[in-house]
């Protein structure tokens, strides 16, 4: 059905057409985001390629939507593939622990292009992430989702995750209420 295959330039002319057809992997930045990686893929996409794959934190801080900047925390993003693009999905945490701080909302996040959804396909590339996620020696994780997003909330329940607690997203992130959900590894 789908794969979640590590960033090639294989993969890049589709994973570009998606983002010119105005689908954003990032939930949070939205299309702002968009633009930023249809510039970096111009301007050298071997190391917008590279980019995804940051294991170490070397990469330069996150921007929140407020404009505060923030450390980085190791991370890495895989695309979810059916042949063509079909979204992408990052897993991110802190050395040592499976706790995060409380400005990161959650340690994956994914998003599906819209003309693929409601295939299983988000399901199922969580399920391969948190493979990913056991191999970095976690004890669990923790994904977000906004009470008004029930696909997300499925995908994660689909997944063994449960609701942990309701909070409010810190203030950089305009301080909505959402939903923590953990899965045990
Ligand atoms: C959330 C998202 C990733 C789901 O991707 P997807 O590939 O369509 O998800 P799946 O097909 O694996 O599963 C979605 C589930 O939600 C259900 N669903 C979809 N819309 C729904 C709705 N409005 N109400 C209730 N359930 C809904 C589907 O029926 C499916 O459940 P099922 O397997 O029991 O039928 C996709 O909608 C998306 O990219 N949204 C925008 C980004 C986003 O919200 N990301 C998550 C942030 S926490």
């Amino acid at each position: 059905m789908i794969e979640i295959v590590r960033p090639a330039l294989e993969h890049l002319p589709s994973y570009k057409a998606a983002l010119e057809r105005g689908w954003s992997p990032d939930n949070v930045r939205l299309l702002q985001a968009t633009r930023e990686q249809l510039e970096a893929i111009e301007k050298d996409p071997v190391e917008f390629l590279a980019s995804l794959d940051d294991r170490e934190a070397k990469g330069p801080p996150i921007t929140l939507p407020d404009g505060t900047k923030v450390p980085r925390l190791p991370g890495f993003r895989r695309w979810i593939w059916d042949g063509e693009a079909a979204g992408s999905i990052g897993f991110r945490w802190q050395k040592g622990t499976s706790a995060l701080p409380s400005r990161v909302l959650g340690h994956i996040g994914y998003a599906v292009v819209p003309w693929k959804r409601g295939r299983g396909y988000a399901t199922e590339a969580l399920r391969l992430m948190l493979d990913e996620a056991r191999a970095v020696g976690l004890d669990y994780v923790e994904i977000t989702a906004k009470p008004d997003n029930p696909a997300s909330q499925k995908v994660i329940t689909a997944n063994r995750g449960r609701l942990v607690g309701r909070f409010f997203e810190d203030a950089a992130y305009g301080g909505a209420e959402s939903l923590r959900f953990r899965i045990d590894l």
